[in-house]
């Protein structure tokens, strides 16, 4: 059987909950991952750094026996964060990013910001204190359409931000379009992305086959066969600041089988796994192991894990439903088959 053995990986961007629903997801993770960028979309949101430590000890104490894992917490960031902030949290040592939600951009950011511009002064003091920068880069104008959200983002406000903030280390989450792509690589080196396994994996044409699948929509929603062929070439070519970053998000089935249904893909149950195959799939299995598991780690200044992961090639069938906390969802992939698995 065909086998490959990685550093262990880590996951870049993760959305974990809370409650009885962070409970019951973990376990996914850190079978797979040592370390998470931990997403602060929490009702209410993770402003403080106070915020942050209670909920890594939830975090912490969710955690299944002997689990080796480490959850990386960011604060979202609101137009009240001040660069006083910013210091408690570097100084804190378990704050590793500050996210920022353009208002109304997706799941949980009412409170984002609504003005770039006035974050200058957290900028500042985040460019000072090495503390990277993580985005959700899409447009909130209603006018633009929602395939071109990103795009515009970048050329709006990503392009200004990096020219005034040469030394703020910036991740432009999920990136789903050639435009990300090329911005991403032309880009100074205190500029990555993370890219999701949905983006690798599917096109648009997923969100309508056969009929309307709620189960394959997220945001940034997913584009044309060109972007992903794009997303593939990226998280392929060994481009050091392309990195992995599932963005799984669990919603319960009736938040997502609904007349206005959630954004966000659960991936954790399988989230290697599903890289694998993209990879394979581009012929590019030996590229894996940076994306996963060293990309990321360098871009954040932090080691490399030690451990390792053992994949196999062997078929298994995701469950139809999975529990969050008491509420059913319905994983990537429900009722058919994934092409690798983790070696027990
Ligand atoms: O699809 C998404 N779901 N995109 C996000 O940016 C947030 C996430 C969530 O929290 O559910
Ligand atoms: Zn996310």
């Amino acid at each position: 059987m065909e086998r490959l053995t990685l550093t262990r990986p880590d996951d870049w961007h993760l959305h974990l909950r809370d409650g009885d629903i962070l409970a019951s997801v973990l376990p996914d993770t850190v079978r797979r991952f040592r370390r998470a960028i931990v997403m602060p979309n929490l009702k209410p949101p993770v402003t403080s750094v106070d915020a942050a430590a209670a909920y890594r000890d939830r975090i912490l104490a969710a955690l299944p026996d002997e689990a080796d894992f480490e959850p990386l917490m960011t604060l979202y960031l609101t137009e009240e964060t001040t660069p006083g902030m910013i210091d408690a949290a570097r100084q804190s040592g378990f704050v590793h990013a500050v996210k920022l939600y353009p208002a109304g951009a997706t799941t949980h950011s009412a409170s984002g910001v609504t003005d770039i511009r006035r974050c200058y002064p957290v900028f500042e003091a985040m460019q000072q204190a090495g503390l990277p920068l993580l985005i959700h880069g899409e447009v909130t104008d209603p006018d633009v359409d929602i395939f071109d959200r990103e795009a515009v983002f970048i050329e709006r406000h990503l392009e200004p931000l990096v020219r005034d903030f040469p030394e703020l280390r910036i991740v432009l989450e999920h990136v789903t379009t050639e435009a990300a792509v090329s911005f991403v690589e032309s880009a100074p080196n205190n500029v990555g992305a993370t890219i999701t396994p949905q983006h690798l994996l599917y096109n648009r044409n997923a969100l309508f086959a056969g009929g309307m699948r709620p189960h394959h929509f997220c945001l940034p929603i997913l584009k044309r066969e060109r972007h992903r062929e794009a997303l593939v070439r990226a998280a392929t070519s060994g481009h050091p600041r392309f990195f992995l970053g599932t963005d799984s998000a669990p919603h319960p089935r009736h938040a997502k089988e609904s007349a206005c249904g959630c954004a966000g893909i659960y991936s954790a149950h399988a989230a290697i796994e599903l890289y694998a195959e993209a990879f394979a799939a581009a012929g590019a299995l030996d590229r894996l192991e940076g994306f996963a598991s060293h990309h990321g780690a360098d871009f954040y200044g932090m080691p490399r894990n030690t451990g390792t992961i053992t994949l196999e090639r062997a078929e298994w069938t995701v469950p139809e439903a999975v529990l969050f906390g008491h509420d059913p969802g319905v994983p990537l992939r429900a009722g058919e088959t994934v092409a690798w698995r983790v070696a027990e």
